[in-house]
């Protein structure tokens, strides 16, 4: 969820990701990425999060959160928490914190 004071919308994380470092640089991780991004397009999910590296992520859309009036509810390098709109115009005079599930939080 993406939480403000006067607000409080969904929004999807992608995460975590991994490719095995013997496989990486085969385009494994960014076909992951891509089906990923095309199923949650295809339910009906309008924003993307993602907490990772801020060269690789750009080219599949995403762009600086910050920005945007997103914020993370962790510490996080500002680069490094990025936003997708799979709906154009999806953030459009929306923004906040986004707080993650709590099985999320197990994982970092
Ligand atoms: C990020 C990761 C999933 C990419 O998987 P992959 O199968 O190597 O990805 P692809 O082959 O589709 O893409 C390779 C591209 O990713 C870039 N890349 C890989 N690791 C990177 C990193 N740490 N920082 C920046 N770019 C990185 C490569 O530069 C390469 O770019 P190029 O196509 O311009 O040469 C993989 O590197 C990984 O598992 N990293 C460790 C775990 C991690 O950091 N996960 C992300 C947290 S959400």
């Amino acid at each position: 969820m993406i939480e403000s004071e006067s607000s409080s919308f969904e929004a999807i994380a992608l995460a975590p990701m991994a490719v095995l470092p013997a496989y990486q640089r085969q385009g494994i991780g960014g076909q992951l990425v891509s089906a990923g991004l095309e199923e949650c397009r295809n339910l009906g999910h309008e924003i993307v999060v993602v907490l990772g590296h801020p060269t690789y992520y750009p080219r599949f859309g995403f762009v600086p959160a910050k920005p945007k009036g997103i914020s993370c509810e962790f510490e996080v390098p500002d680069e490094a928490f990025m936003v997708l709109e799979l709906r154009e115009g999806a953030l459009a005079g929306r923004g906040g914190i986004v707080k993650f599930q709590p099985e999320f939080k197990e994982t970092i």
